[in-house]
């Protein structure tokens, strides 16, 4: 597979990538379909084209080749994620029935525990690259964009949440570096739903 052509780019709040956006974050996090529904995909695009929250288009970044979506990364700071919880989060889920409204109201308690801890980290919220062109490196050039992003915003610290059960993706954050720091639930003889993997990015953060 011949590579040359991929290119990072910044997402831009047009319909047909919220739903591209939509169906990776749905493959990835199977949890949105069972909250939102059949058509969770296109309720996320609906989110996604709003600013200033979690969700936003904002905080994505496509791979793309040759005109092709291959690939996505997304991740907020600290900062961004207490002004999405406070603000714009459960408005940006669009709703028009009363069980879709009861829904969006139940993934936005949800969606409060997924983000940053302390005051200066950066909390990659999706990373997702297509099957068929996985392990050729577009899901590390996403990990290293998202990285950068992270020390340019001052973080000291990189996280996320995965699946205990999805090794491939846990060998590939401990292979960058990232250990499992805490898991949830927390509660005795409940399996862990997810675990947090995180990494010190060194110094104070400034400076790539
Ligand atoms: C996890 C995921 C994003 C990784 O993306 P990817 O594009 O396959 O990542 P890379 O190709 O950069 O690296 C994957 C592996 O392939 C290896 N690799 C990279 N380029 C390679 C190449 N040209 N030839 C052979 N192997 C290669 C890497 O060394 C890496 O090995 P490791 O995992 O043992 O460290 C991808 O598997 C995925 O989308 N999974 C489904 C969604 C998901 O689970 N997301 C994470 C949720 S938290």
């Amino acid at each position: 597979m011949n590579l040359d052509s991929l290119r990072l780019r910044p997402a831009t709040p047009t319909l047909e990538e919220g739903l591209s956006y939509g169906h990776y974050l749905v493959d990835a996090a199977p949890g949105f379909r069972y909250t939102l529904g059949r058509r969770a995909a296109e309720t996320i695009a609906e989110a996604y084209l709003r600013p200033d929250h979690n969700l936003s288009y904002e905080h994505v970044t496509f791979a793309e080749l040759d005109g092709l979506i291959v690939g996505v990364g997304a991740g907020y700071t600290t900062e961004q994620h207490r002004r999405s919880v406070d603000g714009g989060l459960a408005r940006a889920i669009h709703v028009q029935t009363r069980p879709r409204r009861m829904r969006a109201a139940s993934i936005a308690k949800w969606l409060r525990y997924f983000g940053p801890e302390s005051d200066t980290e950066f909390y990659v919220w999706l990373l997702a690259v297509s099957e068929e062109y996985r392990r050729h490196g577009v899901g590390s050039l996403l990990m290293d964009h998202l990285e950068k992003c992270a020390r340019e915003a001052g973080s000291t610290h990189f996280s996320l949440d995965t699946d205990p059960k999805n090794e491939r993706a846990r060998n590939f954050y401990e292979h960058r570096g990232m250990s499992v720091e805490s898991g949830w639930p927390t509660l005795p003889l409940v399996p862990r739903m997810v675990v947090r993997m995180s990494k010190s990015l060194g110094g104070d953060g400034h400076g790539a």
